[in-house]
Protein backbone atom coordinates (compact mmCIF):
# COMPACT_ATOMS: atom_id res chain seq x y z
CA UNK A 1 0.00 0.00 0.00
CA UNK A 2 1.07 3.31 -0.80
CA UNK A 3 1.68 5.53 2.38
CA UNK A 4 2.85 9.38 2.14
CA UNK A 5 4.10 11.63 4.75
CA UNK A 6 2.35 14.84 3.98
CA UNK A 7 1.55 16.13 7.49
CA UNK A 8 3.26 14.46 10.97
CA UNK A 9 -0.63 13.80 11.41
CA UNK A 10 0.06 11.22 8.89
CA UNK A 11 2.00 9.07 11.13
CA UNK A 12 1.29 7.09 14.97
CA UNK A 13 4.10 7.74 18.01
CA UNK A 14 4.76 3.56 17.66
CA UNK A 15 5.54 4.51 13.66
CA UNK A 16 7.35 7.78 14.79
CA UNK A 17 9.46 5.59 17.00
CA UNK A 18 10.14 2.91 14.45
CA UNK A 19 11.07 6.17 11.78
CA UNK A 20 13.57 7.34 14.76
CA UNK A 21 15.01 4.16 15.10
CA UNK A 22 15.45 3.57 11.14
CA UNK A 23 17.26 6.83 11.25
CA UNK A 24 19.41 5.89 14.19
CA UNK A 25 20.46 3.01 12.26
CA UNK A 26 21.42 4.87 9.05
CA UNK A 27 23.25 8.06 10.50
CA UNK A 28 25.90 4.61 11.89
CA UNK A 29 26.08 3.63 8.49
CA UNK A 30 26.09 6.74 6.32
CA UNK A 31 28.85 8.29 8.53
CA UNK A 32 31.18 4.97 8.21
CA UNK A 33 30.23 5.62 4.61
CA UNK A 34 29.11 1.89 3.90
CA UNK A 35 27.33 0.33 0.72
CA UNK A 36 23.72 0.33 1.40
CA UNK A 37 21.45 -0.45 -0.99
CA UNK A 38 17.72 -0.25 0.35
CA UNK A 39 16.53 2.01 -3.01
CA UNK A 40 18.28 0.60 -6.16
CA UNK A 41 16.45 0.32 -8.75
CA UNK A 42 14.50 3.06 -7.09
CA UNK A 43 13.95 6.83 -8.95
CA UNK A 44 12.51 9.56 -7.17
CA UNK A 45 11.49 13.50 -7.77
CA UNK A 46 12.11 15.90 -5.75
CA UNK A 47 9.48 18.75 -6.74
CA UNK A 48 10.81 21.92 -5.65
CA UNK A 49 8.73 25.31 -5.76
CA UNK A 50 10.91 27.13 -3.56
CA UNK A 51 14.82 27.02 -2.56
CA UNK A 52 16.14 24.85 -0.43
CA UNK A 53 19.87 24.12 0.80
CA UNK A 54 19.62 21.52 3.46
CA UNK A 55 16.29 19.60 2.50
CA UNK A 56 17.17 18.87 -0.88
CA UNK A 57 20.74 18.28 -0.25
CA UNK A 58 19.90 15.76 3.07
CA UNK A 59 17.22 14.05 0.61
CA UNK A 60 19.56 13.89 -3.12
CA UNK A 61 22.42 12.78 -0.87
CA UNK A 62 20.63 10.21 1.32
CA UNK A 63 18.94 8.85 -2.01
CA UNK A 64 22.19 8.66 -3.09
CA UNK A 65 23.86 6.46 -0.27
CA UNK A 66 20.98 4.63 -0.32
CA UNK A 67 21.48 3.78 -3.69
CA UNK A 68 18.99 4.92 -5.45
CA UNK A 69 18.49 7.74 -8.25
CA UNK A 70 17.55 11.53 -7.42
CA UNK A 71 15.74 13.70 -10.29
CA UNK A 72 15.34 17.35 -9.25
CA UNK A 73 12.46 18.61 -10.74
CA UNK A 74 12.21 22.27 -10.33
CA UNK A 75 8.83 24.12 -10.90
CA UNK A 76 10.26 26.81 -13.10
CA UNK A 77 11.50 24.03 -15.48
CA UNK A 78 8.41 22.15 -15.69
CA UNK A 79 5.22 22.87 -17.59
CA UNK A 80 3.64 23.36 -14.93
CA UNK A 81 5.23 26.92 -14.49
CA UNK A 82 3.26 27.84 -17.98
CA UNK A 83 0.19 26.59 -16.74
CA UNK A 84 -0.57 22.89 -16.65
CA UNK A 85 -2.61 21.15 -14.03
CA UNK A 86 -0.88 20.00 -11.07
CA UNK A 87 -2.84 16.75 -11.64
CA UNK A 88 -2.06 16.15 -14.82
CA UNK A 89 1.83 16.76 -13.57
CA UNK A 90 1.24 14.08 -10.91
CA UNK A 91 0.06 11.69 -13.24
CA UNK A 92 2.42 11.75 -15.42
CA UNK A 93 5.49 11.44 -12.47
CA UNK A 94 3.67 8.69 -11.19
CA UNK A 95 4.01 6.57 -14.28
CA UNK A 96 7.59 7.13 -13.86
CA UNK A 97 8.77 7.73 -10.49
CA UNK A 98 8.76 5.50 -7.26
CA UNK A 99 8.35 8.86 -4.73
CA UNK A 100 8.07 12.66 -4.72
CA UNK A 101 9.54 14.48 -2.23
CA UNK A 102 7.91 18.07 -2.79
CA UNK A 103 8.31 21.26 -1.09
CA UNK A 104 5.14 23.99 -2.54
CA UNK A 105 3.45 26.58 -1.18
CA UNK A 106 0.29 25.67 -0.92
CA UNK A 107 -0.30 22.77 1.70
CA UNK A 108 -3.09 21.83 -1.08
CA UNK A 109 -0.80 20.98 -4.20
CA UNK A 110 0.72 18.42 -1.89
CA UNK A 111 -2.81 16.56 -1.64
CA UNK A 112 -2.91 16.74 -5.50
CA UNK A 113 0.15 15.15 -5.90
CA UNK A 114 -0.78 12.31 -3.85
CA UNK A 115 -3.99 11.89 -4.94
CA UNK A 116 -3.24 11.71 -8.93
CA UNK A 117 0.09 10.42 -8.62
CA UNK A 118 -0.68 7.45 -6.41
CA UNK A 119 3.06 6.70 -5.37
CA UNK A 120 4.30 8.19 -2.30
CA UNK A 121 4.20 11.75 -1.67
CA UNK A 122 6.97 13.44 1.25
CA UNK A 123 6.52 16.65 1.85
CA UNK A 124 9.30 18.80 2.23
CA UNK A 125 7.59 21.80 3.80
CA UNK A 126 4.44 23.52 2.13
CA UNK A 127 2.65 26.80 4.00
CA UNK A 128 1.14 24.33 6.77
CA UNK A 129 3.80 22.05 7.25
CA UNK A 130 7.28 20.82 8.13
CA UNK A 131 7.27 17.59 9.08
CA UNK A 132 10.35 16.05 8.08
CA UNK A 133 12.32 18.68 9.92
CA UNK A 134 10.71 17.98 12.78
CA UNK A 135 11.50 13.90 12.24
CA UNK A 136 14.30 15.24 12.28
CA UNK A 137 14.78 17.84 15.12
CA UNK A 138 13.40 15.30 17.40
CA UNK A 139 15.42 12.47 16.34
CA UNK A 140 18.28 15.37 17.41
CA UNK A 141 16.40 15.60 20.67
CA UNK A 142 16.31 12.58 21.52
CA UNK A 143 20.30 12.14 21.15
CA UNK A 144 20.62 15.22 23.10
CA UNK A 145 18.02 14.20 25.74
CA UNK A 146 17.36 10.99 25.53
CA UNK A 147 14.00 10.94 27.39
CA UNK A 148 11.51 13.02 25.74
CA UNK A 149 8.61 12.70 27.93
CA UNK A 150 8.13 15.52 30.23
CA UNK A 151 11.08 17.42 28.39
CA UNK A 152 9.75 21.20 28.20
CA UNK A 153 10.15 22.99 24.60
CA UNK A 154 9.63 26.72 24.37
CA UNK A 155 9.45 27.95 20.48
CA UNK A 156 9.58 31.90 20.10
CA UNK A 157 8.04 33.75 16.86
CA UNK A 158 6.38 32.45 13.86
CA UNK A 159 3.46 30.09 14.40
CA UNK A 160 3.99 28.96 10.87
CA UNK A 161 4.62 25.54 9.31
CA UNK A 162 7.20 24.57 11.74
CA UNK A 163 5.46 25.24 14.58
CA UNK A 164 2.59 23.24 13.41
CA UNK A 165 4.49 20.66 12.89
CA UNK A 166 6.59 20.99 16.25
CA UNK A 167 2.69 21.17 17.74
CA UNK A 168 2.31 17.60 16.23
CA UNK A 169 5.74 16.36 16.89
CA UNK A 170 5.62 17.25 20.69
CA UNK A 171 2.09 16.13 20.92
CA UNK A 172 3.15 12.49 20.02
CA UNK A 173 6.12 11.94 22.02
CA UNK A 174 4.80 13.55 25.54
CA UNK A 175 6.41 16.97 25.02
CA UNK A 176 5.50 19.91 27.16
CA UNK A 177 5.62 22.86 24.69
CA UNK A 178 4.91 26.40 24.77
CA UNK A 179 4.80 29.01 22.52
CA UNK A 180 5.40 32.61 22.46
CA UNK A 181 3.94 34.71 19.41
CA UNK A 182 2.69 38.38 18.48
CA UNK A 183 -1.36 38.38 18.43
CA UNK A 184 -2.05 37.24 14.90
CA UNK A 185 0.79 34.93 14.34
CA UNK A 186 -0.77 32.18 16.09
CA UNK A 187 -0.32 28.42 14.92
CA UNK A 188 -3.57 26.53 13.03
CA UNK A 189 -6.05 26.88 14.80
CA UNK A 190 -7.08 23.16 13.58
CA UNK A 191 -3.50 21.99 14.10
CA UNK A 192 -3.92 23.04 17.79
CA UNK A 193 -7.28 21.04 18.11
CA UNK A 194 -6.11 17.90 16.27
CA UNK A 195 -3.28 17.90 18.41
CA UNK A 196 -5.26 17.80 21.66
CA UNK A 197 -5.83 13.86 21.70
CA UNK A 198 -2.23 13.32 21.00
CA UNK A 199 -1.72 14.90 23.96
CA UNK A 200 -3.94 13.63 26.37
CA UNK A 201 -2.40 10.60 25.07
CA UNK A 202 0.94 11.19 25.96
CA UNK A 203 1.04 13.34 28.68
CA UNK A 204 2.07 16.21 26.43
CA UNK A 205 0.91 19.79 26.45
CA UNK A 206 0.65 22.81 25.20
CA UNK A 207 0.31 26.75 26.16
CA UNK A 208 0.61 29.74 23.92
CA UNK A 209 1.87 33.27 25.20
CA UNK A 210 2.65 37.13 23.95
CA UNK A 211 5.45 36.77 26.30
CA UNK A 212 8.53 35.04 25.67
CA UNK A 213 10.29 35.05 28.79
CA UNK A 214 7.38 33.40 30.07
CA UNK A 215 7.69 30.80 27.51
CA UNK A 216 11.40 30.39 28.23
CA UNK A 217 11.34 30.23 32.27
CA UNK A 218 12.79 27.06 33.19
CA UNK A 219 12.47 25.35 29.54
CA UNK A 220 14.84 22.56 28.18
CA UNK A 221 15.05 23.93 25.11
CA UNK A 222 14.60 26.95 22.82
CA UNK A 223 13.27 26.75 19.73
CA UNK A 224 12.61 29.62 16.73
CA UNK A 225 12.33 29.76 13.29
CA UNK A 226 12.58 33.05 10.60
CA UNK A 227 10.10 36.04 11.08
CA UNK A 228 9.30 35.86 7.06
CA UNK A 229 8.84 32.34 5.63
CA UNK A 230 8.74 32.02 1.83
CA UNK A 231 5.71 33.11 0.46
CA UNK A 232 5.40 36.01 2.97
CA UNK A 233 8.15 38.77 1.80
CA UNK A 234 5.63 41.00 1.00
CA UNK A 235 4.44 41.26 4.79
CA UNK A 236 8.36 41.56 5.71
CA UNK A 237 8.38 45.33 7.01
CA UNK A 238 4.96 44.78 9.06
CA UNK A 239 6.70 41.28 10.58
CA UNK A 240 9.90 42.67 11.59
CA UNK A 241 8.28 45.32 13.39
CA UNK A 242 5.60 42.73 14.70
CA UNK A 243 8.04 40.48 15.71
CA UNK A 244 10.47 42.52 17.93
CA UNK A 245 11.06 41.54 21.15
CA UNK A 246 10.60 37.43 19.95
CA UNK A 247 14.63 37.02 19.49
CA UNK A 248 16.08 34.49 21.13
CA UNK A 249 19.32 36.14 23.23
CA UNK A 250 21.37 35.75 25.82
CA UNK A 251 18.95 37.25 28.30
CA UNK A 252 16.30 34.87 27.42
CA UNK A 253 18.79 32.15 27.45
CA UNK A 254 19.35 32.85 31.08
CA UNK A 255 15.72 32.31 31.32
CA UNK A 256 16.12 28.75 30.48
CA UNK A 257 17.16 25.45 32.13
CA UNK A 258 21.13 25.81 32.88
CA UNK A 259 21.45 23.16 30.54
CA UNK A 260 19.20 24.40 27.78
CA UNK A 261 19.59 24.21 23.54
CA UNK A 262 18.91 26.68 21.39
CA UNK A 263 17.65 25.03 18.06
CA UNK A 264 16.83 26.41 14.59
CA UNK A 265 15.69 24.62 11.61
CA UNK A 266 17.80 27.35 9.43
CA UNK A 267 18.49 29.49 7.65
CA UNK A 268 18.83 31.81 10.44
CA UNK A 269 18.74 35.71 10.11
CA UNK A 270 21.43 36.68 13.13
CA UNK A 271 20.23 39.79 14.66
CA UNK A 272 16.76 39.31 13.90
CA UNK A 273 15.10 35.81 15.53
CA UNK A 274 18.34 34.94 16.84
CA UNK A 275 21.66 36.54 18.09
CA UNK A 276 25.17 35.66 16.30
CA UNK A 277 25.89 34.89 19.99
CA UNK A 278 23.67 32.09 20.87
CA UNK A 279 23.87 30.49 17.49
CA UNK A 280 27.75 30.35 17.86
CA UNK A 281 27.64 30.01 21.94
CA UNK A 282 27.83 26.35 23.30
CA UNK A 283 24.00 25.72 24.08
CA UNK A 284 23.46 26.01 20.14
CA UNK A 285 22.88 22.77 18.35
CA UNK A 286 22.10 24.14 15.40
CA UNK A 287 24.77 22.08 13.44
CA UNK A 288 23.95 18.55 14.37
CA UNK A 289 20.04 19.88 14.09
CA UNK A 290 21.21 20.60 11.01
CA UNK A 291 23.70 17.13 10.05
CA UNK A 292 20.83 14.91 11.58
CA UNK A 293 18.23 16.21 8.64
CA UNK A 294 20.53 13.70 5.61
CA UNK A 295 19.69 11.13 8.49
CA UNK A 296 16.30 12.03 8.98
CA UNK A 297 15.59 11.99 5.46
CA UNK A 298 17.42 8.26 5.17
CA UNK A 299 15.19 7.01 7.88
CA UNK A 300 11.90 8.51 6.54
CA UNK A 301 12.78 7.23 3.07
CA UNK A 302 13.26 3.86 4.36
CA UNK A 303 10.00 3.80 6.08
CA UNK A 304 7.91 5.32 3.13
CA UNK A 305 9.63 4.46 -0.09
CA UNK A 306 9.53 0.57 -0.84
CA UNK A 307 11.03 -0.36 -4.05
CA UNK A 308 9.74 -2.62 -6.47
CA UNK A 309 11.72 -5.75 -5.94
CA UNK A 310 12.07 -8.42 -8.44
CA UNK A 311 10.73 -6.87 -11.70
CA UNK A 312 11.84 -8.65 -14.75
CA UNK A 313 14.23 -7.05 -17.36
CA UNK A 314 12.21 -7.25 -20.73
N1 LIG B 1 15.47 23.73 7.43
C1 LIG B 1 15.23 23.65 6.11
O1 LIG B 1 14.23 23.12 5.65
O2 LIG B 1 16.22 24.20 5.36
P1 LIG B 1 16.19 24.39 3.77
O3 LIG B 1 15.18 25.45 3.45
O4 LIG B 1 17.59 24.81 3.43
O5 LIG B 1 15.81 23.08 3.15
N1 LIG C 1 9.29 28.70 8.03
C1 LIG C 1 10.37 28.71 7.05
C2 LIG C 1 11.15 27.44 7.14
C3 LIG C 1 12.33 27.37 6.23
C4 LIG C 1 13.03 26.07 6.33
C5 LIG C 1 9.79 28.94 5.67
O1 LIG C 1 8.75 28.38 5.35
O2 LIG C 1 10.40 29.68 4.89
Amino acid sequence: MTRSLLSLFDISSEELSSILQLIEGYKKKITNREDLTSLQSTVLGLLFEKPSTRTRTGFETAIHRLGGEALYLQTDNLQASRGEPIKDTARVLGSYLDGIIARVYAHDTLCQLEKYAAIPVINALSDLEHPTQVISDIFTLRELKHDLSGLTLAYIGDGNNVCNSLIIGTALTGIQMRIACPKGYEPHAEIIQRARALQEDSGASLSITREPSEAALEADVLYTDVWVSMGKEKEQGKRLRDFRGYQINEDLVKKASPDAIAMHCLPAHRGLEITDEVIEGSQSVVWQQAENKLHGAAGILAFFIHPKRGVKNP
